[in-house]
Parts: structure tokens; C-alpha cells; sequence
């Protein structure tokens, strides 16, 4: 059997959500390329050492440029804040590393084009992190509209929705920084919204929107993790230079009309990353929070017993249930990165590029900059003008 050694950047949220992935794949996957997680890479000795530990790395190191530089690694899995996603993935591309790197690809769509002639140039595999598009019930949706079974698509309506940061005494952590986020909710949770619309409906020509941030200042922070952070004990305060929800209009090439809202100002709404989709045949609804489900209705039903309907995306009918348990016996979020890695790996193994990989990073970022310029400039923008 085939193996890939793994060298991971960062270990903090999507560190450990990656980590589990590489660690559950040869139990429930035995059948696809074996992850060898051999190195992984933070900053700090004392807490990447202890994260190795925890997580099953065979190694650690405190420079990514060390990591690169070794030849028993073969790819680079890339989970730092976003700033620094472009730095490593052409350094790692250069060294002849396959990449996996987490979304927003980076911050500019100039960088993140960048990111993908060096992936082509090196001939590398190269995969980026949408990990929601591999929850089986989505996957079940993709099928539906690509067989035709809900017909011509007329709506994509996708909202992000979060509260984390709704207490104005929460920290200035780096995901309000737009020189190490890029942008705030728009390309933390927009960019996942936006990518789910083009894996279901397809291009985004034309878009207009718009932004607030609702909290100018905050306290600067001391510790962050994820999406927890404590403050430093000063009054000191910083400001704010993302968004703090962005909102925008879009007309696919295929004629279907949009609606996006990401935000992180939603109280009582943990990580409602939901969609519904309206055909001439029917319509799909899904929300992340309740994940194992899609909602479907169906025109062609008998009238008396027209409705929607809960179809629960866990028997072995739908893509990699059959993988787990029984059917009704449902998984959560971290299987999504559990088959994200499973598909980079079965490519590797198939020598064809995964889906979704660096160009649907820069085709989402396309989009998150059109916005950008919409809002600027007070008009439709069309995304080929970028
Ligand atoms: N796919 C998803 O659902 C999802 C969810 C959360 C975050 N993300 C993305 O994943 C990336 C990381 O986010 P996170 O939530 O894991 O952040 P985090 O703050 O929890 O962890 C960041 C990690 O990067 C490390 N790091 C920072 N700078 C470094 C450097 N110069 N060298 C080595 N290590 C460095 C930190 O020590 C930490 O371990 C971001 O790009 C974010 O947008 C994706």
C-alpha cells in the first residue's frame, strides 16, 4: 500500500480537526493512499511538542521552512491564519510538495493565483479546504441537481450564520485583522457559502453587496485559539479593519438568481452554514446544524402528500456513509475533513487533480474580491472584470 508522509502547519483548530482526519483514515478508510503523519509545526516548543504528543505526530518542529526542507515529507498540509498560506504553499510547491491548504486560499485574488501557477508549474496535487462540501447530505444535493431531479435552477439562497464575536468585550483576535484574515465574516463564512453555490449551481457572473462592522474597537487579545481568545489585562484597544457581516446579490451563468449572508453578529446562531435551492422541479434545503439531514420536496409527488421531506443522508445510498456505521447512525464535522482528505488521497493514488482544489480557491476568491469592489465602487460588478 501506498503511503503519503504528512507535514502539517499549525495545530490549533483546523490542526487537530486535520490530525483526526489523518488518524481515522486507516480505520475507516484502509482502502485509499495511508497518511503517515510524520512532522508537525507550530511556533511555540512547549505547545506544539504537546500536541504532537496528543494528536500522534511522530515529530515536531518550530519553522515551516524546516519542514519543507525535508525529503521524508510528501505533502504539506497547510492550517496557520491565512496570511501566511501563500508563503508556504510556494515554498512547498517548490520543493516539489503536494498542498493541502486551508480556505480562504489567501488573502488577494492576485496571491492566491499565484498559488496556483506554482502548484501547476511544480506538478504538484493541490487541494483546498471546503470541507462542507463533503457532508453527505450536500453531496446528496449535488447529485439531485446533477441528474436534473429538481430541473432548471431558478434560487440559490446561502446564509453563514455566527455569534462568537457579538459581546463587544470579545478580543481583537486575528480573524478581525484584515492583514492576516483578509476579510472578516465575508471570507471566513462567505467564502464557504460561496463555494457550496458553485459546487451546487455553478459560476457567479455578476454580484453586488454590502458590509458593516458593527464593532469598531476591541480589546487587544492575550491567548487565541480557533474561536476562543481571552483578553491581555490592559484597557488597551485596537481597532477592527474587518467586516463584521457582508451581504451581497449574485446572477449565475446559468441564468439562476443568488442571495448571500454571512455573518457573525447572529445571536443564537452557533454555525448555521445552511442553503435551500429552488428548481422547476422541486426544491433542497440544508443546515449544518442538523448535517445527517437534506430537506427535499419534489413537484412530480402525488398533490395529497406534496411536502417537504427529510431524507436522512446516512444509508449507504449516499456518498461515504458507507464508510461508518448503521444507517440513522449519524457523523458530524469532523468526518467532513475525514473525506476531504480521503478524496486529496485517492487522487494522489489516481494521479488526476482533487476536487475542490487551488483553482476553486481562486474562483471563490474571485467572487469575495468582486464583492469587495461592489461595495467600494456602489454597483454590479462582474466577476471577469477581476
Ligand atoms: N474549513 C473550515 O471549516 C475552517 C474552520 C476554521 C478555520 N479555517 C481556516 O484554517 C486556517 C487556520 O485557522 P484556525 O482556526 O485553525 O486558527 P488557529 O488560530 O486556531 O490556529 C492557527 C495555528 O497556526 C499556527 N501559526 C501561526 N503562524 C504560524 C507560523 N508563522 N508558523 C507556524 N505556525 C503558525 C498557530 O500557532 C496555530 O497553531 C485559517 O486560514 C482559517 O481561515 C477553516
Amino acid at each position: 500500500m501506498q503511503q503519503i508522509r504528512v507535514g502539517m502547519v499549525g495545530y490549533k483548530f483546523m490542526g487537530k480537526a486535520h490530525s483526526h482526519a489523518y488518524r481515522d483514515i486507516p480505520m475507516f478508510f484502509p482502502g485509499v493512499v495511508q497518511p503517515v503523519m510524520q512532522a508537525i509545526c507550530g511556533r511555540d516548543a512547549d505547545g506544539v511538542s504537546q500536541a504532537a504528543k496528543q494528536f500522534g505526530w511522530q515529530d515536531y518542529v518550530t519553522d515551516w521552512k524546516e519542514l519543507i526542507g525535508r525529503d521524508d515529507i510528501d505533502l504539506i498540509d497547510i492550517n496557520a491564519p491565512s496570511d501566511m498560506h501563500k508563503e508556504i504553499a510556494l515554498a512547498a510547491a517548490k520543493a516539489g510538495k503536494h498542498l493541502l491548504c486551508e480556505k480562504p486560499l489567501a488573502l488577494t485574488l492576485q496571491d492566491s493565483r499565484e498559488m496556483l501557477a506554482a502548484a501547476e508549474a511544480a506538478g504538484v496535487k493541490h487541494m483546498v479546504g471546503f470541507n462542507y462540501r463533503f457532508a453527505p447530505a450536500v453531496q446528496l444535493a449535488r447529485k439531485l441537481i446533477q441528474e436534473g431531479r429538481l430541473g432548471q435552477i431558478y434560487h440559490f439562497r446561502g446564509w453563514f450564520l455566527q455569534d462568537w464575536i457579538i459581546d463587544p468585550e470579545f478580543p481583537l483576535v486575528w480573524r478581525l485583522q484584515k492583514d492576516i484574515a483578509g476579510s472578516g465574516s465575508h471570507g471566513d463564512l462567505g467564502a464557504h457559502i460561496i463555494d457550496l453555490a458553485h459546487f451546487l449551481v455553478g459560476d457567479i457572473e455578476e454580484v453586488i453587496g454590502m458590509s458593516e462592522t458593527f464593532i469598531k474597537e476591541r480589546p487587544l487579545p492575550g491567548s487565541m485559539s480557533g474561536l476562543s481568545a481571552k483578553g491581555n489585562q490592559s484597557d488597551e484597544k485596537g481597532p477592527v479593519t474587518v467586516d463584521d457581516a457582508t451581504l451581497f446579490l449574485a446572477k449565475f451563468a446559468n441564468g439562476a438568481l443568488g442571495s448571500f449572508e454571512a455573518t457573525r453578529f447572529a445571536a443564537g446562531h452557533r454555525c448555521t452554514n445552511s442553503f435551500e435551492i429552488n428548481g422547476s422541479k422541486g426544491s433542497l434545503k440544508f443546515d449544518f446544524e442538523r448535517m445527517n439531514e437534506l430537506q427535499v420536496y419534489f413537484t412530480e409527488d402525488d398533490e395529497d402528500v406534496q411536502g417537504f421531506r427529510r431524507v436522512l443522508a446516512t444509508d449507504p445510498a449516499h456518498a461515504y456513509a458507507e464508510a461508518w456505521w448503521p444507517p440513522g447512525h449519524t457523523i458530524g464535522f469532523e468526518h467532513t475533513f475525514i473525506h476531504e482528505t480521503v478524496e486529496l488521497l485517492q487522487a494522489i493514488r489516481e494521479d488526476r487533480q482533487p476536487v475542490p482544489n487551488f483553482a476553486d480557491g481562486v474562483k471563490c476568491q474571485q467572487v469575495l474580491e468582486a464583492v469587495d469592489l461592489s461595495i467600494a465602487e456602489r454597483r454590479w460588478v462582474r466577476t471577469e472584470e477581476l
